[in-house]
């Protein structure tokens, strides 16, 4: 049991994801200190003196690690620069909250799970999907027996999102970056190991990288599933849109989410019971990880439902894997890189978007 029951935070990486936790910690304040905030860009920091006039806001992140008032430390620069900050704050006993990926290599990230696993400090990723009240839904409605035997995952999410060369360079392609979600959310509901894939994708706008992968393939206890991810979805229509859902297909009957992004909609077909429920999508649902990390800490032992390093080495691990397989199946490239110039220009501009930074708004 941890004597004190507030903490102190040090933000690393001030961007879309480093405000949105800023967001939740600030809502909190009997829970959270946000002592440090730390960026590499100027313009940033300015931002944040202005945001938080109370936390120390730093370009170099040494004082983060040797501050002893620091308790936990929260990673969402980029993939390339995770792994030495794990590193520290293992040394420096400091508790971690990671974006995902947890590193730029697979290499590292198994470094990583190992150094994490033989260490005292607790250190959660910030895989949202699995903290989502709708996914717990249906994983319950699965467990229950209602579906009869799980057979068949289908996950979707194409968004007009993150376009090729706009940012997250050491997170690698669309389907690393965004898809590790995906793959790592749909061996959640599976319970088990991947086992056979084939991958199918496009090289959208002639990028070098593709950019929409869809993997279809089984896991070790026989379940089957398809996954399509891709942010290639209307990216100049005037109006943008996106199209994603979870499909769960058993033996007798099926359980499914959609959303709007500011709704969800989880339909539950089972046996004895129909139900249709509708709630608030919560996004990235930081309250819910930073609410489960405070009580770890209070308790000393980390909440099972926290995403692990281990969780999210695999997701990542599975993600090259499949976009590896898709280099080596047919991959086409469709359309002009004057067209991806046109995209990044109109995203350049966009207040509202997907995957806009809040800032801009
Ligand atoms: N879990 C999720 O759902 C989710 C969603 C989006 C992004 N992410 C991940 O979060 C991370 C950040 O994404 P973002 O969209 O906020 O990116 P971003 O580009 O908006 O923000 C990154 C910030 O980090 C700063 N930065 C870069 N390198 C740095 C360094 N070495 N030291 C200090 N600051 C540095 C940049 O100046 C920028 O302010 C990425 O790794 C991304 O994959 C996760």
């Amino acid at each position: 049991m941890n004597d004190h029951t507030k903490f102190s935070v040090a933000i690393i990486g001030f961007g879309r994801m480093g405000e949105l936790f800023y967001d939740e910690l600030k809502a909190a304040p009997e829970t959270w200190n946000i002592l440090y905030i730390c960026d590499s860009n100027a313009e940033t920091r300015e931002y944040a003196k202005n945001l938080s006039p109370n936390s120390i806001v730093i370009a170099d992140d040494t004082a983060v690690f040797e501050d002893e008032r620091v308790d936990v430390v929260v990673l969402t620069a980029l993939a390339d620069s995770r792994k030495d900050r794990i590193d520290r704050a293992l040394k420096s006993n400091k508790h971690v909250i990671s974006e995902k990926p947890i590193s730029d290599t697979v290499e590292k990230e198994w470094q990583i799970v190992d150094e994490v696993e033989n260490s005292c400090s607790i250190v959660a990723v910030n895989l949202p999907l699995r903290n989502a009240w709708h996914n717990i839904a249906i994983k319950n409605f699965i467990n229950s027996g209602e579906i009869g035997d799980l057979a068949i995952i289908r996950v979707c999410s194409m968004t007009p999102g993150l376009a090729p060369g706009e940012g997250h360079l050491p997170e690698g392609p669309a389907f690393h970056d965004c898809g590790m979600h995906y793959v790592d959310i749909t061996k959640w509901f599976a319970d088990s190991d991947y086992h056979s894939w084939h991958a199918q994708a496009v090289r959208m706008w002639n990028y070098k990288e593709p950019w929409w992968l869809q993997c279809h393939g089984t896991f070790e206890n026989g379940v089957v599933f398809d996954i399509t991810q891709g942010h290639v979805y209307g990216q100049l229509a005037k109006d943008l849109i996106h199209n994603s859902y979870i499909d769960i297909i058993g033996t007798k009957g099926i359980a499914r989410i959609s959303h709007d992004y500011h709704d969800a909609v989880v339909e539950l077909h089972g046996v004895n019971h129909t139900e249709i429920i509708k709630r608030k999508y919560g996004d990235k649902n930081i309250d819910v990880l930073c609410d489960l990390f405070a009580q770890s800490l209070k308790t000393g032992i980390m909440d099972k439902r926290l995403p692990t390093v281990r969780d999210a080495a695999i997701g990542s691990l599975y993600a090259w894997k499949f976009l590896e397989d898709a280099k080596n199946n047919v991959l086409p490239s469709i359309g002009s890189l004057s067209t991806l110039e046109e995209i990044k220009l109109r995203r350049s501009h966009l207040k509202n978007g997907y995957g806009i930074s809040r800032r801009k708004k």
